[in-house]
C-alpha cells in the first residue's frame, strides 16, 4: 500500500473525512500527539488500526469527538466528569467513563468503560465534524516507538501500512493527554500528561494517583513503554547536574561506537561546550513539547546514546519523569 502525506487544507480534510465514513484508517494531528483514526462504531474500521500499529488486542483506544454532546452518545456522564468536560475540553485530558452499548468491543478491548477527549486542534476538530462519527485513534506510531509528533515521524513508523497522513505541521503540545477513570472512587489518574494533575484536582478535588507512581517505579525494574533506538540515560535534576552529565558524555564517547548528544536547556548549553548538544527549550513545557521530537532528530543523525539533563519534580516537570523514566528504563546517571 502506498502511503501520502496530504496537507491539511479543507479539500484534503473533507477528502480523509469521507475515507473514514467508509471504513478506512487516517493519520491526523492533535494538540498533543498525531493519532490513527477509525470511525469508532465501526468493529471493522477498528480492527485495522491494531493492524497497521502493531498493537495488542488488549490495550484500549481513545474516542475523539469533535464536540461536548458527542461525548454523551458513546459514554454515561457523571458530575464529576461533566465538570472536567467544561473545564478541559477541548484540551489534552482523557477521561474513562462507563460506555454505552453502540461503542464495539474491539474499541474498549472488551472493557464495559471507555476513554474519551475532545482535541484542541482545528483539522482533528473538522475532520471528526465532517466524518460526523466519533473517531478512534491511539497514537499513530508503531506501538512501543516513542508517539509521533510530525507528519514524517507517522511516514517513518507506518509508511506502506496506512493509505494516509494528514500533515498539520508539528503538534502544538508534543506530548500525550493526561488520562483520568472517573469510574473509580476516588478518580483515579492512568496516566501523567499534558494537563497538569494539580489542576484536574482543584475541579473534582481528591484523586488517586498511585497508578502513576506504581507504573514509574516499576519501569525502574523492567524498561516499558517506549524504545528509542538511541540508549537513553538521564540525570537528576540539581545545580552541578553538567559536571555528572560532561563526565559520562566523556567517558563513554568513542567508547563501544557510541556518539552522544547532551538533551539541554538553551540556558545550560555554554555548560557542555566542545561536546554534541540538542536544546530543550526554555521551559519545563518546552521540554516536555521537543521531547518526542529531538529523540528521532537525534536517531536520524545517527545519535545512539542521548544523556538527557533531569527537570524539577511538580506540575509538568512530573510528566517529563515520568516519560525520561519510560524511556531510559530508569537509567539515572
Ligand atoms: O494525547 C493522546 O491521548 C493521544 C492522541 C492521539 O489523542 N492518544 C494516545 O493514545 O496517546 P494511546 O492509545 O497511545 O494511549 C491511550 C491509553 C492507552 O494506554 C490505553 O490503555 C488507555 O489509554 N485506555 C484507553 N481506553 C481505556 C479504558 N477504557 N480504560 C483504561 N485505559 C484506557
Ligand atoms: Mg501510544
Amino acid at each position: 500500500m502506498d502511503t501520502v502525506i496530504l496537507e491539511a487544507n479543507e479539500e484534503n480534510i473533507a477528502k480523509c473525512a469521507e475515507m473514514l465514513k467508509k471504513g478506512e484508517v487516517v493519520a491526523f494531528p492533535t494538540e498533543t500527539v498525531y493519532g490513527l483514526g477509525a470511525n469508532a462504531l465501526d468493529a471493522v474500521a477498528a480492527a485495522k488500526i491494531f493492524k497497521a500499529k502493531g498493537r495488542l488486542a488488549t490495550n484500549p483506544l481513545i474516542i475523539h469527538v469533535a464536540d461536548k454532546q458527542q461525548i454523551y452518545s458513546v459514554a454515561e456522564v457523571n458530575e464529576g466528569a461533566r465538570k472536567l468536560i467544561d473545564t478541559f475540553m477541548p484540551g489534552a485530558l482523557t477521561l474513562v467513563l462507563p460506555k454505552k452499548g453502540n461503542v464495539p468491543d474491539i474499541v474498549t478491548a472488551g472493557y464495559d468503560t471507555v476513554a474519551v477527549r475532545m482535541p484542541d486542534h482545528k483539522v482533528a476538530l473538522e475532520l471528526i465534524s465532517k466524518a460526523g462519527v466519533p473517531v478512534c485513534a491511539p497514537s499513530a506510531n508503531t506501538s512501543a516507538r516513542p508517539s509521533p509528533t510530525r507528519a514524517s515521524h507517522v511516514y517513518d513508523d507506518l509508511k506502506g501500512k496506512i493509505p494516509v497522513i494528514l500533515d498539520g505541521g508539528m503538534c502544538p503540545l508534543g506530548l500525550e493527554s493526561t488520562i483520568v477513570d472517573m469510574t473509580k472512587t476516588p478518580p483515579k489518574v492512568l496516566r501523567a500528561g499534558a494537563v497538569e494533575i494539580d489542576e484536574v484536582a482543584k475541579v473534582i478535588g481528591d484523586l488517586d494517583t498511585e497508578k502513576v507512581m506504581v507504573d514509574t517505579l516499576a519501569a525502574l525494574k523492567v524498561p516499558v513503554g517506549y524504545v528509542p533506538k538511541a540508549e537513553l540515560v538521564f540525570s537528576a535534576f540539581y545545580d552541578n547536574m553538567s559536571d555528572v552529565i560532561n563526565k559520562y558524555y566523556d567517558s563513554n564517547k568513542n567508547v563501544h561506537g557510541y556518539r552522544p548528544v547532551i538533551f539541554c536547556m538553551n540556558f545550560n548549553a555554554d555548560k557542555y561546550k566542545g561536546r554534541n548538544v540538542m536544546l530543550m527549550g526554555e521551559s519545563v513545557a518546552e521540554y516536555a513539547k521537543l521531547l518526542f521530537e529531538r529523540i528521532r532528530e537525534a536517531e536520524n543523525l545517527d545519535y545512539n546514546l542521548i544523556i538527557a539533563e533531569g527537570v524539577p519534580m511538580g506540575g509538568m516537570g512530573t510528566t517529563v519523569l515520568s516519560r525520561l523514566i519510560k524511556l531510559s528504563g530508569g537509567k539515572v546517571i
